[in-house]
């Protein structure tokens, strides 16, 4: 395994992921402080206080603090499905691309990926695909997954009207609907519709602590309090029941409480890196695509793994999106003036 110089990345603006920031000093100080127990028992008074703020947050009966947005997502499968099951999904999904093939690992279930537009499936595109109940020798439709935002579409917003059409059709045919709602503080930012009312449209919801919003480890999955007990078994079947780790549930906490308003920082960031991507004669972008923190853009004349070498080259670190896409994702540990130099450097191998 490659070990990194931790010294050498500090030297760069690094937009690769907005995962790749610290806990501040306010949020060290309150991990400092937090009051500890064993969680395995239950008995972690902070890990408690997240899940109950957490649960109030998205108005679920009861929430899970996890170690991971796979672990979350993939818990919330496992207990919403029994294996041989499928579960819908657009294609680009976190789901189906991203989690190692876990659906089939962990839980013996396949996805069943849908092509949609910019991460979107409609219940048009969506309906040909749930089995009928009659096919016994088909597998059986159980779970309808959709992510807000969209990562690979470039941090999109999945309009709630869509949402809500699709949960009916879940109704319709008994499905569960589960939101991967890793950047839900994002989408709620951005369309000043609460994550209250996001998460209300599913029956299980899974979000980060450690994406924009700065905690060092963690996520929530939210739902029933009959799920919570579940998912709260499957965690520990899974590895993932800790000991005293109130100390990061308090770093969520705090990321909860104070860094969730700011986010609308750092979506005026990407506005401005996209401004300057847009005027650069090598590169394209779709603006409408920059909705949040995510900016997905194409080079031309100019391999990916070229562009990446250069803009690194000049202390500026960039990832890659879906294939043939580069991406950069503003977060709280860059700043406007660090934006600005961004803008420079890509303008320099750009143009
Ligand atoms: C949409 C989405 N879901 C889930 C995850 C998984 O989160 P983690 O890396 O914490 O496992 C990510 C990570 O980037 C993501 O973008």
């Amino acid at each position: 395994m490659e070990r990194k110089n931790f010294k050498a990345m500090n030297n760069f603006i690094d937009l690769r992921s907005d995962t790749v920031t610290k806990p501040s000093e306010e949020m060290r100080k309150a991990m400092f402080k937090a009051e500890v127990g064993d969680d395995v028992f239950q008995e972690d008074p902070t890990v408690n206080q997240l899940q109950e703020y957490a649960a109030d947050l998205l108005g679920k009966e009861d929430s899970l603090f996890v170690l991971s947005g796979v672990m979350g997502n993939q818990i919330c499968l496992n207990v919403l499905t029994n294996p041989g099951d499928e579960v819908i999904c657009e294609r680009d999904a976190h789901i189906f691309q991203y989690e190692s093939g876990s659906p089939a690992a962990l839980s013996g279930i396949q996805i069943m990926p849908v092509d949609g537009n910019s991460g979107v499936i409609t219940p048009i595109q969506i309906e040909p695909y749930i089995r009928p109940t009659s096919a016994y020798y088909m597998p059986r439709t159980k779970v309808i997954e959709i992510e807000n935002t969209h990562n690979r579409a470039g941090g999109t917003i999945h309009p709630i009207e869509n949402i809500i059409n699709v949960g009916e059709l879940a109704k319709k045919y008994n499905l569960f609907y589960h939101l991967d709602g890793a950047r839900i503080w994002n989408a709620s930012v951005a369309s000043k519709i609460s994550v209250k009312e996001y998460a209300s449209y599913f029956d299980t919801v899974s979000c980060c602590l450690s994406k924009g919003l700065g905690a060092p480890v963690g996520s929530i999955i939210a739902g029933s309090r009959d799920f919570i007990k579940e998912a709260f078994r499957v965690r520990k079947a899974w590895g993932g029941g800790t000991r005293q780790i109130g100390i990061l549930a308090a770093a969520g906490l705090y990321a909860l409480k104070n860094n969730i308003n700011r986010l609308a920082e750092d979506h005026e960031k990407a506005k401005l890196l996209a401004a300057t991507i847009n005027n650069c004669k090598k590169l394209k972008i779709n603006l409408q695509s920059v909705q949040t923190n995510i900016l997905i853009f194409q080079s031309v004349n100019i391999s990916i793994d070229d562009a990446l070498i250069l803009c690194k080259e000049k202390g500026l670190l960039l990832s890659t999106g879906k294939p043939g896409f580069l991406r950069a994702i503003t977060h709280l540990d860059v700043s406007f003036d660090e934006i600005k130099i961004a803008s420079k450097i890509i303008e320099e191998v750009f143009n």
